[in-house]
């Protein structure tokens, strides 16, 4: 007798622009030098979508593109298509939708989710949710951002943290038990003064007062952000290990949110993993947000093995954080 139905991770996509910003490039623009980014951040570059008429879209569609051809199916038997990420092509309509047009997923609905650097966790959840309902075979996830869009290039808090980039992965129905097996998601809104984008909402429309007082590019305080990080995502990430009778030992890579590597260490730490069991790419994309865990997928899908035990985490503005369970399906 077959198992329930579970989500498994099928295929995996990205894209990152090809013009790179790296800190060299950033020591000639703010007052910061190569050394304190790496070593407070451990980001050596990080790349730009440049190019009139480019949005975050543009960098969803080739890395679903790429699954398409992965898995062999055609864009239109795609069911439902979700976007995580917090610089859509428009305030709406959603990204997603404008990603499946371009693709010709003809049969899809769509739809974005807005939770800064958790937004793809959230999203493989909800994914996830309508694969396990037994509504849904083929769900597409994807987390982009372009970063840059929102981006002060004068502000040295901010500028040297993020990049661009877009990765997406194809969830299909499994009787095997792989695939998302748990997830715990969190979130406090009283986080939000520590990181947000002012203007452009419905508190503060656009406006020459918001334009010039730059309040349309990401804020961050970041030492705050990093005490909750640390803390938030360490936390969760073992607590999902305890629900689930695991130690580190069990799990064979942490596919952590690529914000600080110092985070990303006091959460291998706290779960009793090795370096080598980390996916780490942050030197070369830095902070893509919604990114970072499906371009970490992207890099490493190469070196997993059927079964591996995954445990994906993150914490981001909101604040929102969690951490998910995943078994390897292929
Ligand atoms: O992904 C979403 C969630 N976001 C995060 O998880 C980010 C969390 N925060 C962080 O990663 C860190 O707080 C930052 C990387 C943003 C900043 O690192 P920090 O170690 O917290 O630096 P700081 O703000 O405490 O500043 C330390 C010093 C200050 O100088 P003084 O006062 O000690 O003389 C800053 O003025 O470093 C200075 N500083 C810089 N120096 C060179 C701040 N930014 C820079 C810079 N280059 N870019």
């Amino acid at each position: 007798m077959k198992g329930k139905i579970t989500a498994a991770i099928t295929a995996v996509g990205g894209f990152v622009p090809e013009d790179k910003l790296t800190n060299f490039d950033l020591e000639k623009m703010v007052d910061t030098n190569d050394e304190w980014i790496k070593t407070r951040t451990g980001i050596e570059e990080r790349r730009i979508l440049k190019g009139e008429g480019l949005a975050t879209s543009d960098m969803v569609v080739p890395a679903v593109k790429q699954i398409c051809e992965k898995r062999g199916i055609n864009p239109n038997e795609i069911e439902c298509l979700i976007v995580a990420t917090v610089t859509p092509d428009m305030v709406f309509p959603a990204t997603a939708t404008i990603v499946c047009d371009k693709i010709g997923a003809t049969n899809a609905w769509g739809f974005d989710v807005s939770a800064a650097c958790s937004g793809f966790l959230y999203s493989l959840t909800l994914g996830a949710s309508l694969i396990e309902s037994g509504r849904y075979k083929k769900v597409v996830v994807c987390g982009a951002d372009k970063m840059s869009s929102i981006i002060d290039y004068s502000d040295r808090a901010t500028c040297v943290i993020f990049g661009d980039g877009a990765g997406a992965v194809l969830l299909e129905a499994n009787e095997n038990g792989f695939g998302v097996l748990d997830s715990l998601l969190k979130s406090d809104g009283s986080g939000c003064k520590y990181l947000h984008l002012k203007a452009g909402g419905s508190l503060k429309p656009a406006s020459i007062e918001t334009v010039l007082a730059k309040e349309h590019y990401a804020f961050q305080d970041g030492q705050p952000v990093f005490k909750f990080a640390v803390k938030g995502m360490a936390d969760v990430s073992a607590e999902l290990l305890e629900k689930n009778k695991m130690t580190g030992d069990d799990i064979a890579w942490l596919v952590p949110h690529q914000a600080n590597k110092r985070i990303i260490d006091a959460t291998a730490n706290r779960m009793g993993l090795n370096p080598d069991k980390v996916m780490l790419n942050i030197q070369r994309y830095g902070n893509t947000t919604s990114g970072t865990i499906p371009l970490c997928l992207w890099d490493w899908e190469n070196k997993l093995v059927k079964g591996d035990y995954l445990v994906l985490a993150a914490f981001g503005g909101g604040f929102t954080w969690g951490a998910t369970l995943v078994k390897w399906a292929y």
